[in-house]
């Protein structure tokens, strides 16, 4: 099935509070433990980045799992934005974890590297999938850390339908109709491993970690920049 494209940005109030309060729990704790499981030798304390923190669910159980590092997540959506800053402060995170407007890959981070970048489910909604990569390159230096998780693109619409029966029941039409298109939208292991190609990023690794996702990560290399030859020739 070709990728069909959806809207880059929720910046809908209802689309934002439908997300924000579907239960995410399982995904998002996976996101977690893959994480850690991936990448074991993190130093106990550090800086993260999370791109497209949208409401920082993904973002507070990463802060929770990781006691001594502080998160900085961007988003352009504002009314994602303050559903998760008002999320951080219930949780009585704020002196470690804050979230700033930023549409990527134009925008600035508050810092300009980090030790850990990480995002889910943001690669899916770029119309252009370099820009989470050179997002990556932009704030993970040498050996900093990447973790991504996004969704797979299914065989068919049949198969996106059995997915959003399986893993959204009960859930409300708007978020069924979000995970159904976004599933449409999403890429194939071949494609982001293409992009990763692309981007200078192709050591990094990947794997498909369950029904509908995969997961890229690693440890960021210096560049291997072309040899210029003297007098330029
Ligand atoms: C599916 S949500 C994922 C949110 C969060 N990472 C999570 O796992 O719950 C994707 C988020 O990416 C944001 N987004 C999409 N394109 C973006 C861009 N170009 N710059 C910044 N944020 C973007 C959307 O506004 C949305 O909040």
């Amino acid at each position: 099935m070709e990728r069909t494209p959806e809207p880059e940005l929720m910046d809908g109030e209802e689309q934002a509070r439908a997300y924000a309060q579907a239960d995410f729990r399982e995904p998002h704790d996976r996101f977690v433990a893959l994480l850690q499981e991936s990448l074991p030798d993190l130093p106990e304390a550090g800086t993260a980045l999370d791109l497209g923190c949208g409401p920082a669910d993904v973002t507070l159980r990463f802060a929770r799992a990781f006691p001594l590092w502080s998160v900085e997540g961007l988003d352009a959506s504002e009314p994602m934005l303050r559903l998760g800053r008002a999320g951080v402060e219930a949780a009585g995170l704020s002196a470690r974890v804050s979230l700033h407007q930023a549409h990527l890959p134009e925008a600035d981070a508050p810092r300009s590297a980090y030790d850990l970048v990480f995002s889910n489910s943001l690669l899916h909604h770029l119309r252009d999938p370099s820009a989470l990569w050179r997002c990556v390159r932009r704030w993970a230096p040498p050996g900093a850390a990447v973790f991504l998780m996004d969704l797979l693109r299914p065989e068919n619409r049949a198969e996106a339908q059995r997915l959003v029966d399986l893993h959204c029941s009960g859930e409300p039409e708007i978020l069924r109709r979000d995970f159904f298109l976004s599933l449409l939208a999403a890429y194939r292991p071949d494609e982001v491993r293409a992009q990763l190609e692309a981007a200078g990023l192709g050591y990094l690794s990947l794997r498909v970690a369950s029904d509908r996702h995969l997961v890229v990560w690693g440890t960021r290399r210096r560049d291997t920049l072309p040899r210029v030859r003297a007098g330029g020739r």
